[in-house]
């Protein structure tokens, strides 16, 4: 099957925006910067990685008659929150299983950015205390049954959207947008940076060039800080979804472990320094969980020439932003 063969219901509000980032670019004094914004890829609040790939599961979802969105993160999840604006715009419900992944006690950390936002969008959040892994959970498990045993027709949707079927079909999709994006602006990106936890971003990105046929790089930073798990995860998404595409075998998967800060969702000075970088030379904000580790990872990959100074890189800016108002003792 082609991609244009899988429904989609429509959550996106077209292309995201790709645009050159010229003072970090001068700041760097090496390769030519530029940023794809999934920040700004949609209308539903905020945004981000997951909308895209949630367009693909929600159409699957409706053609099963399921009335629920059963899903699961850590507290602060941006991907469950685009699950609970997903839901709204599709007339559903969503029971969100929110896992206490990060050991960070800021006040108001489960209250305020993407699990206010959860609340606000209708959904039933459940605070559930375990922590990090991006694999089955049984919180999860046992939410789907309850929805069931009440008579509802739950759709599960694994952490990241991520290993589900169809969860790599949106950055499959997004490296085809990027093609037509570069023959209008007449610029090819040799490297793609993009900050990788569950995997089907990556992934998508792997299956999306295979289906292409035109070699670039795709060089993932783990912000899991358990990249063996991450690395399996992206290997096998990629090639579920490659072969669902009837393409080829992807590239092997690069995945710099550099940057993680040695845990998920905790940043370090090399985090926060990049965080403040690409705020204060271009207005652009990243978080402290995962898009300013993939930022930290970009800066000193370019710093140190290993992203060429000739190339022209693309930082697949990949949304998170609510989480900052969580993170007010080290960031503000
Ligand atoms: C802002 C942001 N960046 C990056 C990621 C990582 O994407 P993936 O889980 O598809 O590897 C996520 C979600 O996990 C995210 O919310």
């Amino acid at each position: 099957m082609s991609l244009a063969d899988f429904p989609r219901f429509p959550l996106l509000i077209g292309p995201s925006p790709v645009h050159r980032l010229d003072r970090l670019t001068e700041h760097l004094g090496g390769a030519s910067v530029w940023a794809k914004r999934e920040d700004l890829n949609s209308g539903l609040a905020f945004g981000g990685n997951k909308t895209r790939k949630l367009e693909y599961l929600v159409a699957d979802a409706l053609a099963q008659g399921a009335d629920t969105l059963v899903s699961i993160g850590g507290v602060q999840s941006n991907h469950t929150r685009q699950v609970a604006a997903a839901a709204a715009r599709a007339g559903m419900r969503a029971v969100l299983i929110q896992e206490s992944w990060v050991d960070w006690h800021d006040p108001l950390h489960d209250r305020v950015g993407n699990i206010q936002l959860s609340r606000v969008l209708g959904a039933e959040v459940r605070l559930v205390e375990a922590g990090f892994g991006i694999g089955f959970k049984e919180s999860w498990e046992q939410a789907l049954a309850e929805v069931e045993a009440a008579g509802g027709r739950p759709y599960a949707i694994p952490a990241g959207a991520s290993d589900h079927r169809l969860g790599g079909l949106g950055f499959a999709n997004w490296v085809l947008e990027l093609e037509a994006q570069e023959r209008e602006l007449g610029v090819f990106f040799d490297t793609i940076v993009v900050c990788s936890v569950t995997g089907s971003t990556q992934a998508g990105m792997l299956a999306g060039v295979a289906v292409s046929g035109k070699p670039r790089r795709i060089l993932g930073i783990d912000a899991s800080a358990k990249p063996a798990e991450t690395r399996a995860q992206i290997g096998r998404i990629a090639g579920r979804t490659a072969d669902l595409l009837g393409a080829g075998q992807p590239a092997e998967v690069l995945l710099d472990e550099r940057y993680h800060a040695g845990i998920y969702g905790i940043p370090d000075e090399s985090t926060l320094d990049a965080i403040r970088t690409a705020a204060r030379l271009e207005g652009m904000i990243t978080d402290p969980v995962y898009e300013g580790k993939s930022m930290a990872g970009l800066i000193d990959l370019v710093r140190r020439g290993e992203i060429p100074a000739g190339a022209n890189v693309l930082y697949a800016h990949l949304g998170g932003q609510p989480t900052i108002n969580a993170y007010t003792s080290v960031l503000g």
